[in-house]
């Protein structure tokens, strides 16, 4: 459920007509709901408990969509952060989510990230190979401290909405196997400088079905019970995210409910473990909308009607990026009859392109567009491509609204860009 919707025949978010936003921050905007933030994270966290998950680590993956306010809202009602670099850790602190809540993944960690993120006292970091291993331990030796860190174990598991967002398959960059996890965990307690917490997965984005899951979720249980058998401590396992939402051309993916009873039969009978999450898209996806303008409707000759707003791919870019699906929305509504058009941005490439013959009620200059689903993988996937400045960023709380990202200036734009000495 979200707070998107439409009242006397004018989408709102929650009770702001989206309109008023266009009118007065301009397009393109990304425009977000609180309630809709608080509720999804809300109703992931409350399924975890009330399936009988004790104290789980819901860990927002902060690369979702990583404004701070968004990670405020989240971090005020408990939430951790999964981040996966020292930018979003320092997001991650800027929202006031302390370190001990904060998980550090990704494959390639610098060694100054590393140290950053031990200074600043995170929860775990998810190593991702042997190199990565040895690195940890030399900057905790140099830094005199003791690494918590997680082994992240690719569990050799096809999931994920699209090959580019799949990541558990033996194929792909992500993560240490079985066999490699057994060993470097031998290590790693023999290390004076690490302190070995658990295992981690994360198969892959936009999952539809539950199977996938399972299947990953048991082999880490049984990665748990083989490693407590060879006597070593293991005291956490990190389950990731993945969990899809609602896209039009999709199944329906499983509720938050079905999500967490799934989790608690696999781990059930399994003692002292702490259970962490870091999921992203079911949390943030739904929350925003991009809201456009229509430039102009450009009719070809032999009949293909284009839609040109004023976002393009720089602005969102799944559909260029993963053929996805973003339904789209005339911020007020007609009765006129949907024609099928071509919605296209402004910038100088096909792939600028959100849709094909999409049936939509016919628009001109001026009219509204909303994206919706756009909340997640949105702005936090933003560029200025074609020298576009940033999307700005918009907050509803009610029957108010805050700018959150403003828009850059051009001048603000050219401002880093300066000459080199020689010239
Ligand atoms: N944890 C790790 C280690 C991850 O790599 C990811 C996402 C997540 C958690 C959160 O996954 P989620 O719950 O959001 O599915 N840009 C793509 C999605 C890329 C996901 C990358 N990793 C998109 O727009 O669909």
């Amino acid at each position: 459920m979200n707070h998107f919707e439409v009242r006397g025949g004018e989408l709102h978010c929650e009770s702001v007509p989206l309109s008023r936003i266009a009118d007065e921050v301009g397009t393109p905007v990304y425009v977000y709901s609180r309630a809709t933030f608080e509720r999804h994270y809300t109703v992931f966290r409350d399924a975890l408990v009330q399936a009988g998950v004790v104290a789980p680590l819901v860990a927002y993956a902060v690369k979702a969509n990583s404004n701070v306010s968004v990670l405020r809202i989240l971090g005020d009602l408990g939430a951790g952060a999964d981040t996966v670099s020292e930018g979003e850790i320092r997001r991650a602190l800027a929202a006031g989510i302390p370190g001990e809540r904060i998980v550090f993944s990704g494959v390639g960690k610098t060694r100054s990230e590393i140290a950053f993120a031990l200074k600043a006292g995170v929860s775990e970091i998810n190593v991702e190979s042997e190199p990565e291993l040895k690195l940890v331990a030399a900057v905790a030796e140099e830094l005199q401290l003791r690494a918590p860190i997680v082994f992240r174990v690719n569990p050799d598991v096809a999931a994920g909405g699209h090959a580019k967002i799949a990541t558990g398959k033996a194929e792909n960059k992500f993560g240490v196997s079985f066999a490699e996890a057994a060993r470097l965990y031998v290590n790693a307690s023999n290390h004076p400088h690490l302190n070995p917490l658990g295992v981690a997965c994360h198969i892959g984005s936009q999952i539809t079905d539950l199977a996938p899951f399972e299947a990953a979720f048991r082999k880490m249980r049984g990665l748990a019970e083989s490693l407590r058998a060879e006597g070593l401590t293991v005291e956490r396992l990190d389950l990731g995210g993945g969990l899809g939402v609602p896209y039009f051309n999709q199944p329906d993916p499983p509720a938050p409910a079905a999500y967490a009873a799934m989790v608690a039969k696999v781990v059930e009978g399994l003692p002292d473990i702490r259970l962490a999450f870091e999921p992203g898209r079911v949390i943030a996806a739904n929350a925003g909308v991009l809201l456009a303008s229509v430039i102009h409707l450009h009719e070809r000759p032999e009949g293909r009607k284009f839609l040109v707003l004023d976002a393009a791919m720089n602005d969102l870019i799944r559909p260029a990026m993963y053929d996805s699906f973003h339904d789209i929305r005339p911020v007020r509504e007609t009765d006129a009859d949907p024609v099928p058009l071509d919605v296209v941005g402004p910038v100088c490439e096909t792939g600028d392109t959100f849709t094909r013959e999409r049936l939509l009620p016919p628009m001109g200059p001026g009219d509204r567009v909303a994206f919706m689903s756009a909340g997640a993988y949105g702005a936090a996937m933003a560029s200025e491509y074609n020298s576009r400045p940033l999307v700005p960023e918009v907050l509803v709380d009610g029957d108010r609204f805050a700018i959150i990202r403003k828009r850059p200036t051009y001048e603000e734009m050219l401002a880093d860009e300066v000459p080199g000495e020689w010239r």
